[in-house]
């Protein structure tokens, strides 16, 4: 890594050979060795790689996918229903969305949901009678060809759900059925709740970022928010069918919140008279059921919803022309927003991480609404690397360094897959690292934000807090007790010595006259 001490860079040169992972640097303490800072009590980390250097190139081995397979696509549809997605909709304590894929002679989709049992038996017996709170819905069914594959794409929106029940379904055609599932939808009211975040997976996608969304998988999220460039063909079948391989069963049991990536986008055309823009593909609106309430045009990509008394929106960065649309949107959205907590979600950082890139128009069209009003997360991708930033306003500049001395929003840029490009030190990051995987585990309470970056191999990357103290941000790092708590004990301490020593020396006073 460049950032380590020479001797360091020299002592474990050997090792880095066979070691692709740096540690998060602090940003503005280069000097200091990074810590690995440990998993939760429920999770304890594996050990830490113990040297880093410049990672070996990629190796040139056959990917669990060859390329025969890729030509014939070893994911072409069949009859059988496969690739379910559970995503979050607009009211999701009462609405679960649904999709999956079958080849183009099942022109039915249905979904079977009720409440889980116990008994696999009494379910499958309610579901195919209709009793014991157990409904067919009938999906809407949509032929799309996409990248070389005719198949149907079906589509249900499960309603009227009870908040936080454990529910069990199955997808299919009456005939064929896929295996049954369970989900919870989300709770009313501002219950704590988890959610993990990932930077673009793109690349290798059933190689190696398999086991990032499967080691993200085992803190239980509610959901989980992917950046953009969950592929690197978006137009590609053979790629779609990487990401469901990878998260197989998750996809169908953990909802998902994915915001468009430039790699969801294809087909522009530069040439005289031919001029084309890049089109969102095909699969993206045929597979997740998403929110429509977006700026106009971008139904499925800039949308918003409210999970647990916080606001999460998408935006659309791929769709310059919609920029001021969506600007506006924006700013309505928040305006009316009464959410304790606000999260803003998608591809193109407003500061970026890696070396000779920038998304200046990002900037200039969103940041000064976010910081407007205080949104207090910003989750980000597209530069195959890691950075944060502490609570910052203000600041125009790509790198961050005109940044007001307070703000409330923190900024992230992450990124789950193996593809990865230098990170370069800029003045808007706390903390950087490249060369790593990472997965980040944020849990949502009344009280606070807390956020904690994950390696692959599940040790603790980056870890804060955002608690908020009189209508500001405050960042806390792990350990560390906001101010209003450290000072607390020490103000009930001095309320009681105030209140008791008067009343003791009184009794003691009171005492010896009697003895007197
Ligand atoms: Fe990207």
């Amino acid at each position: 890594m460049r950032f380590a001490m020479p001797t360091l860079v020299l002592s474990f040169s050997i090792v880095g050979l066979l070691v692709a992972q740096s540690p998060p640097v602090p940003a503005k303490a280069k000097d200091e060795s990074a810590k690995a800072t440990g998993a939760p009590d429920s999770k304890p980390p594996e050990k830490a790689p113990a040297g880093q250097s410049k990672p070996p190139e990629p190796a040139k081995a056959e990917s669990p996918v060859s390329k025969t397979e890729k030509s014939a696509n070893r994911f072409s549809p069949t009859s059988r229903p496969e690739r379910l997605v559970l995503t979050l909709l607009e009211h999701p304590q009462s609405r679960m969305g649904l999709s999956w894929r079958t080849d183009a002679t099942v022109s039915t989709g249905l979904a079977q949901v009720g409440p889980a049992l116990d008994s696999g038996y009494a379910m499958k017996t309610h579901a195919e009678k209709g009793t014991g709170g157990f409904r067919s819905l009938k999906a809407r069914t949509e032929t799309v060809e996409a990248g070389g594959e005719k198949a149907n794409y079906h589509k249900v929106t499960i309603e009227e759900l009870e908040p936080g029940r454990l529910y069990a379904y199955r997808a299919g055609d009456g005939r064929n059925w896929s295996e049954w599932h369970q989900f919870r939808p989300a709770r009313t009211g501002s219950r704590p709740f988890r959610f993990v975040y990932f930077g673009d997976a793109q690349n290798d996608v059933l190689d190696l970022w398999s086991r990032v969304i499967r080691q993200a998988d085992r803190f239980r999220p509610d959901f989980m928010i992917h950046a953009g460039d969950l592929v690197n063909r978006g137009e590609n079948d053979s790629d779609w069918g990487e990401w469901h391989a990878a998260g197989g069963w998750i996809h169908a049991t953990v909802p998902g919140l994915p915001t468009p990536g430039n790699h969801e986008y294809s087909g522009s055309i530069s040439l005289p008279g031919l001029a084309r823009k890049a089109r969102l593909t095909p699969h993206w609106n045929a597979q997740f059921n998403l929110p429509a309430n977006g700026a106009p045009g971008l139904e499925g990509t800039c949308y918003y919803l409210d999970y647990q008394n916080t606001r999460f929106i998408s935006l659309n960065t791929n769709e310059k022309d919609r920029f001021e649309a969506q600007a506006a949107w924006l700013d309505s959205v928040l305006g009316a927003n009464h959410c304790r907590w606000t999260i803003v979600t998608f591809h193109h950082p407003v500061y970026s991480s890696a070396r000779k890139r920038d998304n200046a128009e990002v900037r200039a069209f969103f940041r000064p609404i976010m910081e407007k009003y205080k949104v207090d997360l910003v989750l980000q991708g597209h530069d195959h690397s890691y950075g944060r930033s502490g609570l910052m306003a203000g600041a125009e500049s790509a790198d961050g360094s005109d940044a007001a001395t307070r703000g409330d929003t923190v900024y992230v840029v992450s990124v789950s897959g193996p593809k990865m490009y230098d990170v370069e030190d800029r003045a808007w990051m706390d903390v950087r690292g490249g060369q790593t995987q990472l997965f980040q585990v944020i849990d949502v309470s009344a009280d606070a934000i807390k956020y904690e970056a994950y390696t692959a191999t599940g040790v603790r990357f980056d870890a804060f807090e955002i608690r908020r103290e009189g209508g500001r941000n405050r960042l806390v790092q792990p350990g560390e007790l906001p101010a209003s708590e450290s000072s607390a004990p020490v103000l009930w301490l001095a309320a009681a010595l105030v209140v008791l020593l008067p009343a003791g020396v009184i009794a003691f006073r009171a005492s010896r006259n009697k003895l007197a």
